[in-house]
């Protein structure tokens, strides 16, 4: 047993409630910390001797002894090496999902990963680990009933699902955390209830993003944002990459490039778009700069094994870095950050967080370098146990700092590194994937498994980051991107120019279509944001949700769900050959419809849900030009003539929404008898009904629609022929 002791980690002793003296040796002891959630410790370790959690939202004291019948076995187990490992047998048949951030396919039965933050330029499929760690395995039984596995540690853990679940720790002694559910979405969102859900974001973190490494000078920057209100193209945010900065110092502009920034994003938002702007954590070293002076003289370095603020080389050349995991320093940290947005920034992109340190062979810091973490954090420590949560406690304070400047806006912060449970502070893309068909297919998956570890706030780099690709890809690329929750095209330096009409008419014409389709269904994206931040549930949701015991949907990761009420199923390769698993019920449970926009090949075919009605607007140039007026509800009546959808809005941003200040409605069709009536049943929050024109458009079985303009506030009736 190699449990550290740390004065700050006795708070449990007293409630902690054990089994009984185990019967044989190797017995774990088995706690109730919630219901049917289990917390596991190798036997002898008590879990007030082992570190704080940094993940969960709070110390989870023992409610009792596990129950006796409780399904999920574990078995620890140290290994030749002397390294803390525990392994979960699991039935044949059992499906293995998560892992956080993974390449490769939605399935992981058979993969290992090695949760370490890392710099994965052009990763691929074998990449043993990419820039987040979450040692969280999801496990779907064959009957459909599901658990989850979380080692609770912040060290390096060797996540083997090679035939079992194995999971090898660097660190010392560590809780393992089970969660037993009937079903893998419950799962999900237990696993969220105790890792917290994402802030609800501002609005326009919905719309469409355009980054490029990088945007040069300023005026190049203006010149994209016109193209896009040019050429009808709808978009809400453009990108400052790196250089924008003189010398790669951050919290500093390049004054040939970027002489007013100021002034370019007043003139951004003029036009609707709102800017994000890089923040890198490494601080040039330069005694005349006055970020570096300012971090020195409040000592806020990470340090080296003989307690010398540590030097490593990214962009700038050689760095100092923040130790974010102080809370002073993340102070420091946040009044620059507040400091620095005053200028009308919108949100802050903070990359290179694993930390990545160029021209070592490891990538990033030494193991050995020191950091002064708070307590609750688990004290002072070195690299190996801060380095998997350093990106995650930058964007706490980074987040801080943006609301600090603006207290009455929601936050939106971008993040490359985090750890399980950061999803409370920033959302996530995926680094830098490559411009090919791999790369493209990929996408899903990992928005899928990044949701099924807690965040749903996730998309690919549109277009590919390495290399250039070629229109016919875009356009695929861009069909699938639009509908995922963060929607951002990026490419690297020296790579073609890949805006939407980069690749000429054809393919900016489906671009059009497809960003059009995501600004049409924002209101329903928007409810579904409000349901991720309310219960945790993912917004892209694997197709073996629908059906958690039908073994064929349990690796399909090309069609997905958006939702509850959207199947989505792109054609996602080059020859357009691989036929989804879908659904047994598929023909009776769903149907296709569009959104004036079925004739393009590139946009994914779209499903309603049977007995659903989903909210849809009018296309818009951005979030920010209209009111939802009219309301198109497209409605997918039952056997019985019965749907149901709901639609939630408020202000788009600020925090007035918490005081009441929104409208969650439901909408239900009811059939009549030879009438179908549509109206709002339930309303919750403050804002009234409002007065404005409803479009319904009613799929019926055979194909057809029935459609009829109305008001919002009044009933709706539509007769059936
Ligand atoms: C990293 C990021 C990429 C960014 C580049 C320059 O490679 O992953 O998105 O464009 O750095 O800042």
């Amino acid at each position: 047993m190699r449990a550290p002791t740390h004065p700050s980690l006795r708070r449990l002793l007293t409630l902690a409630v054990f089994l009984p003296a185990p019967l044989c040796a190797a017995q774990p002891q088995a706690e109730l910390i919630a219901d049917r959630v289990v917390r596991f410790t190798d036997q002898g370790v008590s879990p007030d001797q082992l570190e704080p959690s940094v993940c969960l939202l709070h110390p989870y004291p023992a409610i009792g002894p596990a129950p006796a019948d409780f399904p999920v076995a574990i078995d620890f187990s140290e290994t030749p090496g002397g390294k803390e490992a525990f392994t979960v047998a699991i039935d044949p048949g059992t499906s293995l999902y998560a892992t956080g951030e993974v390449a490769g396919p939605l399935l992981r039965n058979g993969r290992i990963v090695d949760t370490w933050n890392h710099d994965a330029y052009g990763y691929g499929d074998d990449a043993p680990h990419l820039y987040q760690s979450h040692p969280w395995v999801l496990a779907v039984r064959p009957d459909g009933t599901a658990f989850g596995v979380l080692a609770d540690t912040t060290y390096r853990v060797r996540i083997d699902l090679t035939s079992t679940i194995e999971m090898t720790s660097e660190g010392p002694d560590f809780a393992v955390i089970v969660i037993d559910r009937a079903s893998p979405q419950e799962v999900v969102t237990t696993l969220a209830d105790m890792t917290g859900k994402i802030e609800m974001p501002p609005r326009w973190a919905l719309g469409y993003h355009q980054c490029r490494y990088s945007y040069f000078p300023q005026s190049q920057v203006e010149l994209i944002a016109k193209g896009f209100r040019e050429r009808n193209i709808p978009a809400d945010v453009i990108w400052m990459d790196i250089d924008y900065m003189d010398g790669y110092r951050i919290f500093t502009f390049d004054g040939d490039g970027f002489p007013a920034p100021k002034l370019l994003n007043s003139n951004l938002h003029d036009i609707g778009f709102k800017a994000v702007w890089m923040i890198d954590p490494g601080v040039k070293v330069d005694e005349n700069y006055a970020t570096w002076q300012s971090g020195t003289e409040h000592d806020v370095w990470v340090q080296n094994a003989a307690g010398e603020p540590f030097v490593g080389d990214v962009w700038p050349g050689p760095c100092s870095f923040p130790d974010y995991t102080n809370a002073a320093v993340r102070r420091w940290w946040s009044e620059q950050v507040e400091q620095f947005v005053q200028i009308g920034i919108d949100g802050v992109w903070n990359d290179m967080n694993e930390p990545a340190v160029f021209n070592v062979q490891s990538k990033t810091m030494p193991t050995d370098n020191l950091h002064r973490a708070d307590d609750d954090l688990g004290g002072p420590g070195s690299h190996a146990q801060y380095h998997n949560i350093y990106g995650m406690q930058m964007v706490r304070a980074s987040r801080e700092g943006v609301m600090r400047a603006n207290p009455k806006k929601r936050p939106f912060v971008l993040s490359r590194a985090n750890y399980i449970g950061g999803q409370r502070y920033a959302a996530t893309w995926s680094g830098d994937n490559s411009a090919d068909w791999y790369h493209l297919e990929s996408s899903v998956p990992m928005v899928i498994n990044l949701g099924l570890s807690g965040n749903p706030f996730t998309g690919p780099d549109i277009g590919g980051f390495a290399g250039d690709g070629d229109g016919e890809m875009f356009a695929r690329w861009m069909g699938v991107g639009s509908l995922l929750p963060f929607a951002r095209g990026h490419t690297g330096k020296g790579n073609i120019q890949k805006e939407p009409w980069a690749f000429g008419p054809e393919v900016e014409a489906t671009c059009r279509r497809a960003l059009e389709r995501r600004y049409r269904l924002l209101p329903y994206l928007y409810t579904l944001f409000r349901e991720a931040h309310e219960t945790g549930m993912p917004i892209i949701r694997p197709l073996f949700f629908l059906d958690p015991a039908d073994p064929a949907l349990r690796s399909e990761d090309d069609a997905f769900c958006l939702g509850a009420d959207l199947l989505v199923v792109p054609e996602l390769t080059p020859t357009r050959d691989r036929v989804p698993a879908l659904p047994r019920d598929f023909a009776a449970a769903w149907r296709a419809f569009d959104l004036g926009d079925a004739a393009d090949p590139d946009l994914p075919k779209l499903y309603a849900r049977v007995g659903s009605i989903i909210p849809v607007g009018p296309v818009m140039q951005h979030t920010g030009e209209k009111f939802l007026d009219p309301l198109t509800l497209i409605v997918t009546p039952d056997a019985e003539g019965h749907a149901v959808g709901t639609l939630y809005e408020d202000l788009g941003d600020g925090w007035e929404f918490r005081d009441g200040e929104y409208r969650l409605t439901t909408y239900e069709c009811i059939d009549e008898g030879g009438t179908l009536l549509i109206r709002a049943t339930k309303r919750e929050g403050r804002w009234i009904a409002p007065d404005r024109a409803v479009h319904v458009r009613v799929i019926l079985p055979d194909g057809r629609e029935l459609t009829a303009e109305a008001r919002d506030n009044k009933d709706i009736i539509i007769p059936l022929r």
